[in-house]
């Protein structure tokens, strides 16, 4: 998506040979038009797939979760994150780690939103160790419910994310694959 790739070069912050820093459109200060554009990307690439939800993470899913939903005219549920979590029966929960802070939270969906009859598209805003992806497969499974697909606004793909996904039959959309951040400069792959 070039306009995406465009954004990150002008206004991205490379931080390490890891990490990029997008607060200036996605992560802090957000950028409606550009989400508005993901969004619509996002509804072309998994439209008639008959998607039923879309499933994302908060915080920093909830805006593109949000405008794909509307393209696809379906609710957005984003799974909570919680430092610990005592069980309900009315939650499904997973455990998710962060390396990027390097700390465990669960996640949870309330059992009301999300059922075995739901076909799900899952949003992220970034794809790094998939471990956020991981988990929220782990929820949708506990509901019972499909995966269509996960969508990703940032993929890193010099991480190990991708290519689990790739492996597990995912069908994996991302909007800006990054192939490298080394030297200070964002590279893309194609
Ligand atoms: P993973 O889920 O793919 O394994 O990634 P990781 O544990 O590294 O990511 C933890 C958090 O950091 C996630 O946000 C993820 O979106 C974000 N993240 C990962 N790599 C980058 C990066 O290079 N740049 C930025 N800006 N974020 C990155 P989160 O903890 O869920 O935070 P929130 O922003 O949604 O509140
Ligand atoms: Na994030
Ligand atoms: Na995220």
């Amino acid at each position: 998506m070039e306009s995406l790739k465009q954004k990150i070069c002008s206004e991205g912050v490379v931080l390490s040979d890891q990490v990029l820093k997008v607060d200036a459109f996605l992560n802090h200060q957000i950028d409606p038009l550009l989400m508005q554009q993901i969004g619509h990307e996002f509804a072309q690439r998994f439209k008639g797939q008959g998607i039923t939800k879309i499933v994302t993470i908060e915080a920093s899913g909830i805006a593109p979760a949000v405008m794909a939903g509307l393209e696809l005219c379906v609710p957005v549920i984003f799974a909570r994150k919680y430092q610990s979590l005592t069980l309900k029966d009315d939650l499904y929960i997973a455990k998710v780690y962060s390396f990027t802070k390097q700390t465990e939270s669960t996640l949870a969906i309330s059992a009301k939103h999300l059922d075995a009859s739901d076909h799900v598209l899952l949003v992220d805003d970034f794809l790094a160790n998939g471990h956020a992806a991981k988990a929220l497969i782990e929820l949708i499974g506990q509901a019972g419910a499909s995966i269509a697909g996960i969508g990703v606004v940032i993929e890193k793909s010099f991480q190990n994310g991708r290519a689990e996904l790739d492996e597990q039959g995912y069908r994996v959309e991302s909007l800006a694959r990054i192939r490298s951040l080394a030297d200070g400069r964002v590279s893309f792959l194609e």
